[in-house]
């Protein structure tokens, strides 16, 4: 349980319930969740199989793996690729965990109650302005993350997680109910829920991939390092789909509550990162009780948060602890104090925090997943997923068809992408 508990920990964060909804309202809604579904099911699943696949066949950590895998070879690189992306998405992620931390303090305080909608988005813009305050709520997120990895205690918070995120999305539902029974939710349930595929653009696409990516926190080998604790009687492909099929349901039903209220208040869909944080408290303040709602969603939100940042700094900890040969304390105050450097740049810089947050998932992450499926298509023998994917002699019926995804479909469709990307960049 405890392996599948943290890598559902590690999936459901920001990237479902801040993320999701604001790329989703740049994108232009209904078409992009479909792509984004598509592109779940086809290309993401069967990468996370992979990396399960692996942390689980060699036992060991991202970089590590590979190492074992391949020893000598190049491949150690993907390992590497993973701790850097690691570590740019640290340093934006804990600053909208600053954000949540605030918010949630603010909730306890009383500070949104009865502010108008116009208000609220003044509030949010004098929290995500104010770069010095920026700084002090990351570095008391940072200051939590690394204390519980340096301890090397993630167990425990994982433990509470298993209580409070069930109670997280049980708070979801019940926004979701006065979310769509606001007045004008028709036209904003319209604009989710109903394609209209003119808005596919080939932005639209890479965006889809990458939040995919994002969401389950593959492409990097966060998830290969959780494989190896997944014990042998645990079907891979079963568990991917669960820890798909869950992700899925957070962020889609953020999407849900966001944008009725979005199109009831007349709020810009397409406003960008601060989307969530100028919607959600217009929600709390026509609900009974809605101050305690907002105090206990934004706290669970600082949960989820977490549960993904410690999976963050894992993965740099255990790198430059193997590497450098160092104990995990001192492994965790340097990672930390390099995150806190880039989120400090991030949190002055706007723009560096937008390049970061688009670079690692529409780039970074495809970019690891392509080298992981070309290394567990091609130059791994096959019999070894093969194996890792059958449990107790039952042989996993759909492997033919994973493996014609895993050696063609992925890494060509990762390649069309890029392509097209480029061509309109450049163009
Ligand atoms: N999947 C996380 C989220 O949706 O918030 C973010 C994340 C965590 C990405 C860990 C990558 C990772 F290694």
């Amino acid at each position: 349980m405890g392996a599948i508990a943290a890598a559902a920990g590690s999936a459901v964060g920001l990237g479902n319930i801040w993320r999701f909804p604001y790329i989703v309202g740049e994108d232009g809604g209904a078409a992009f969740l479909l792509l984004y579904v598509f592109f779940t099911i086809v290309i993401s699943i069967p990468v996370l199989m992979t990396e399960f696949s692996l942390g689980r066949m060699t036992g060991q950590p991202v970089t590590s793996a590979f190492k074992t895998l391949c020893p000598g070879g190049k491949w150690q690189a993907i390992g590497i690729l993973g701790v850097l992306t690691a570590f740019l998405i640290m340093s934006y992620y804990n600053i909208v965990s600053g954000w949540t931390l605030y918010y949630s303090v603010a909730s306890v305080g009383g500070w949104l109650e009865g502010l108008s909608e116009d208000q609220i988005r003044q509030f949010f813009i004098n929290i995500s302005t104010d770069s010095v305050s920026c700084v002090v709520w990351l570095i008391l997120i940072l200051a939590a993350t690394a204390f519980i990895v340096a301890k090397g205690v993630s167990g425990g918070i994982e433990r509470y997680s298993k209580i409070l995120m069930p109670l997280l999305f049980l708070l979801i539902i019940v926004m979701l109910v006065r979310s769509v029974t606001l007045s004008g939710a028709a036209e904003g349930l319209t604009f989710y829920l109903k394609p209209d595929f003119s808005k596919i653009t080939p932005k639209t696409v890479f965006d889809a991939l990458g939040q995919s990516f994002f969401s389950l926190s593959i492409g990097m080998g966060t998830m290969t390092t959780y494989g190896a604790y997944i014990q042998r009687t645990q079907s891979l492909s079963g568990l991917a789909m669960r820890v798909a099929a869950v992700d899925f349901l957070v962020a889609f039903l953020a999407g849900a509550v966001i944008f009725p209220c979005v199109f009831a208040f007349g709020i810009n869909p397409g406003q960008g990162q601060g989307l969530v944080f100028v919607t959600l408290p217009n929600i709390f303040n026509m609900m009974p009780l809605g101050r305690l709602f907002s105090v206990a969603f934004f706290s669970l939100l600082v949960v989820a948060a977490l549960t993904s940042s410690i999976s963050l700094l894992e993965v740099v900890v255990a790198y430059i602890k193997t590497s450098f040969n160092m104990g995990r304390r001192k492994a965790t105050v340097i990672a930390s104090a390099l995150t806190l450097l880039f989120g400090v740049a991030c949190a002055f810089s706007p723009t560096f925090f937008y390049i970061v947050d688009n670079a690692t998932a529409n780039i970074m992450m495809p970019l690891g997943a392509f080298f992981i499926v070309i290394f567990a298509g091609w130059i791994l023998p096959t019999q070894k997923i093969f194996d890792e994917l059958s449990i107790h002699g039952t042989r996993f019926k759909l492997f033919r068809a994973f493996c014609f995804i895993l050696r063609y479909v992925v890494p060509i469709v990762i390649l069309i992408i890029f392509a097209n990307g480029l061509y309109c960049w450049l163009a």
